[in-house]
């Protein structure tokens, strides 16, 4: 791994990273060359508006997708060139994932939902459903490990999502609008949720959000415009 001037380590590093797609005969250029450093512990969000390349951004960050030119690297590792085997290993090792819709495994429990990652890890560092039950519990759903998806309320289902993200104590969170689903009260009680257990844990945290109060919690605020990330952060909050 390698310090960038100040001595700071980059727990994520993209380098000239583009995303091309096929339209029909034309080609969308989706990113069109993104380079950032982001550094241990830091809180960064991700704003811009509709169809500017967020959600595609953080899906390469995670490893969910390959970039069509440019590096991306995580603890030092180029995600960009690994086998899907070796990724997805990487993935569960180093990242944790909160989407905008939850995505539980509905006939699963809470607390089973958030030990499936660890038991998916190759060599769990953790007892699955101990590791849950405390992860729950600091996500004030200690009464509700036993309740299903469809028994849980938009707020409880994302604190459960937050929850199976840290399962396996990831470097890096990423998460795609998390409270863009919820309505204003439970959408307050997810931002708090993620500041503590970011405070708790010391997470890396990327946050996409069209969210003023999320962006105004980040350590640092990145637009993105048409696929380039632009100055002036304020002008999509
Ligand atoms: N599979 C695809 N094929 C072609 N174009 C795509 C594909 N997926 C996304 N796009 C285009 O890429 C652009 C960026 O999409 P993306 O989902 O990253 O935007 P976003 O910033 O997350 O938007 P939103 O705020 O609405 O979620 C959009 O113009 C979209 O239409
Ligand atoms: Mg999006």
């Amino acid at each position: 791994m390698t310090l960038n001037g100040s001595g700071r380590v980059p727990v994520l590093r993209t380098a000239n990273v583009t995303k091309d797609l096929p339209l029909g005969a034309e080609t969308v250029h989706i990113l069109r060359g993104i380079s950032l450093e982001i550094y241990k512990g830091e809180r960064v969000g991700i704003i811009g508006p509709s169809g500017s390349g967020k959600t595609t951004l953080l899906g390469l960050m995670g490893g969910l997708d390959t970039p069509t030119s440019g590096s991306i690297e995580i603890d030092g590792i180029d995600i960009s060139r690994l086998s899907e085997s070796r990724l997805t290993e990487v993935r569960n090792e180093k990242i944790g994932f909160v989407f905008q819709f939850f995505n539980l495994v509905p006939t699963l429990t809470a607390l089973e939902n958030v030990a499936l990652p660890i038991e998916f890890a190759r060599k769990p560092q953790f007892n699955p459903r101990r590791r849950a039950a405390e992860l729950l519990d600091l996500l004030g759903l200690k009464d509700r490990l036993h309740h299903r998806p469809n028994q849980l309320s938009g707020g409880q289902q994302q604190r459960v999502a937050i929850a199976r993200a840290l399962a396996n104590n990831p470097p890096l969170l990423l998460a795609d609008e998390p409270t863009g689903n919820l309505d204003t009260e439970s959408g307050k009680v997810v931002l708090k949720a993620l500041q503590d257990v970011q405070r708790e844990t010391g997470t890396t945290v990327i946050v996409v959000t069209h969210d003023p109060r999320i962006a105004n919690q980040m350590d640092r605020v990145l637009t993105l415009l048409d696929g380039q990330l632009v100055a002036h952060a304020e002008a999509f909050v």
